[in-house]
């Protein structure tokens, strides 16, 4: 199929080339002028404006957006709307909540424009292994895109979820239980570490034999055996944890809901709690302790 793919960022551009790589025609527009210059020498066709995808594809157009989420993909849609025709396709394969999606889809199909969401997984290592594709919206379309999906995909790796928000809603608890896998090996890792016997382990090997045969091996395990080889204490890197918005999402869909979703709660908290130090909550706790038993309170630090 020839499709255009919007947003040449670490998942853009790889997906772009997978696409190309199975025999797409790939139209590649970005922000920066540069990264179209890229994929082009590698057989895309550039597109250095947004307007000027209507005259390089014809209709039915698929437009595949692969932008941060929020107003990137609302200022992209707005454009797109202005020049798209009844009929075309646009994707959003980023990592949206579910409910913009609800709201777009809505405001696309006043002119007759398709809106499908695509939960992508795979990161950096989707152009080689593929990407696992969750997605919603019209099923019709997704049979029509199916051939793209399956290009993008490895075997077996895609699936129509159900109506629109439905891939996004999917992935969304996808990384939710990310957060709690990551959260729980942090954990063990930290209690080895803390042991009488951390310092005679190396963690990449255990990373390693723990993906021989037992029942906590996965694919996380051998990135953990990956950044361990590199670093035995990863003691070049500073422990901050950045959250893209889905676990906080999943909080909030577990309260509307009444799911006790305990493991991803305590899991996204710990990622806040990464990011301070000396906190003000850790000073009122050790100022109460002083103030009801006179327990000793260490002096703050000098501030340089
Ligand atoms: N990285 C992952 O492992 C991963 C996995 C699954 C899903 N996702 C999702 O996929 C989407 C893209 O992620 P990514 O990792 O490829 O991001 P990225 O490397 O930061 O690239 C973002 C792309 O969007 C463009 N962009 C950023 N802000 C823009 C704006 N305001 N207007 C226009 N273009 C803008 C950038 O253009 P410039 O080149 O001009 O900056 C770049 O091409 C996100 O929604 C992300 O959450 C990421």
């Amino acid at each position: 199929m020839k499709l255009a793919m919007v947003g040449l960022g670490r998942m853009g551009m790889n997906m772009a080339r997978r696409l190309i790589q199975t025999g797409h025609e790939v139209v590649a527009y970005n922000r920066t002028g540069e990264k179209i210059d890229e994929i082009v020498k590698e057989g895309a066709i550039g597109a250095y404006a947004l307007a000027d995808l209507t005259e390089i594809l014809a209709p039915p157009r698929t437009v595949w957006l692969m932008l941060p989420a929020g107003r990137p993909v609302d200022e992209h849609l707005d454009q797109l709307n202005g020049f798209l025709s009844p009929g075309d396709i646009v994707l959003d394969g980023g990592n949206t909540h579910f409910k913009d999606d609800v709201r777009r889809q809505a405001f696309l199909s006043v002119n007759g424009i398709h809106f499908m969401d695509v939960g992508v997984s795979g990161g950096i290592w989707g152009l080689k292994e593929g990407y696992c594709l969750m997605i919603g919206g019209d099923p019709e379309i997704y049979k029509y895109l199916e051939p793209v999906f399956k290009s993008l995909a490895p075997e077996d790796g895609y699936l129509y979820c159900g109506q629109t928000g439905a891939g996004h809603f999917v992935k969304m608890v996808h990384n939710a239980i990310e957060y709690g896998m990551m959260q729980a090996y942090a954990e063990g890792f930290d209690i080895l570490d803390k042991s009488r016997y951390g310092a005679s382990l190396d963690y990449s090997s255990l990373c390693h034999l723990w993906n021989r045969g037992s029942v906590i091996r996965s694919w996380l395990l051998e990135l953990a055996e990956s950044a361990f080889g590199k670093d035995p204490g990863l003691s070049a890197i500073k422990g901050y944890v950045e959250d893209s918005g889905e676990g906080r999402w999943t909080v909030e869909q577990a309260m509307e809901t009444g799911v006790p979703a305990y493991v991803t709660a305590l899991s996204l908290f710990a990622r806040f709690r990464s990011r301070e130090q000396d906190s003000f909550a850790d000073r009122v706790l050790a100022a109460l302790r002083s103030e009801f038993g006179g327990h000793t309170v260490l002096p703050a630090e000098e501030k340089s």
